[in-house]
């Protein structure tokens, strides 16, 4: 059974499917804990409502000292011992050093069909370019920012004056879908990417 933490900055709610569908019997992995950026990110106050551990590290009290920042993180997080970490909306760019720390047994969810879009405002700028689909994507993280393997993508079609609100609610569905599907194939030890 792989121990989970993971890693939010805000509302979570892909930090919820996550620990809905490990709360499913056949799950190879389980929750350990939950770990946000900011003390007043609403995810935790709904993790610590379903019985999870949760805490706090807040990066505002580093000035920007990033290794400083993640050496505490590392520290709170070690001591739960995860195997896997998920990032579920944390906005906190990593370091190489904490990278390597976690490499191969770090994922992420990302707002776009990568290797298109990395960074922000995804919807608007897929909108921009007359796409037509957008969708998300799974990935290992490494140094290189939302640039690992990805591990599984869902595609969501882009209709007639859509705006970027209206995709990035339609997306995060799919991610509600995506997530979990990768990372009960990934606890398992299978890399085969997820398709939706
Ligand atoms: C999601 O759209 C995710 O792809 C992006 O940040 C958003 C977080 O949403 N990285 P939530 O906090 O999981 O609700």
């Amino acid at each position: 059974m792989k121990r989970v933490a993971i890693l939010i900055s805000g509302g979570g709610s892909n930090m919820l499917a996550l620990l809905d569908d490990m709360a499913s019997g056949d799950h190879p992995a389980r929750p350990v804990c939950v770990i946000s950026n900011d003390p007043g990110a609403g995810g935790l106050a709904r993790a610590a409502e379903r019985g999870l551990a949760v805490d706090a590290v807040d990066h505002r009290d580093y000035r920007g000292d990033r290794p400083a920042f993640e050496a505490e993180l590392t520290r709170r997080l070690e001591a739960y011992q995860p195997d896997i970490l998920c990032l579920a909306g944390f906005m906190r760019i990593l370091t190489e050093g904490f990278v390597a720390r976690w490499e191969g047994r770090m994922l992420n969810i990302h707002p776009s069909l990568l290797p298109k879009y990395r960074g922000l405002h995804t919807h608007a700028r897929a909108i921009e370019a007359g796409d037509e689909e957008g969708g998300c994507s799974v990935h290992e993280v490494t140094s290189e920012l939302d640039g690992g393997p990805v591990l599984g993508q869902a595609r969501v079609p882009i209709v007639p004056d859509d705006t970027p609100d209206a995709l990035a609610a339609r997306v995060l569905s799919a991610e509600h879908q995506l997530y979990p599907a990768v990372l009960r194939r990934f606890a398992a030890g299978d890399r085969t990417p997820v398709l939706l």
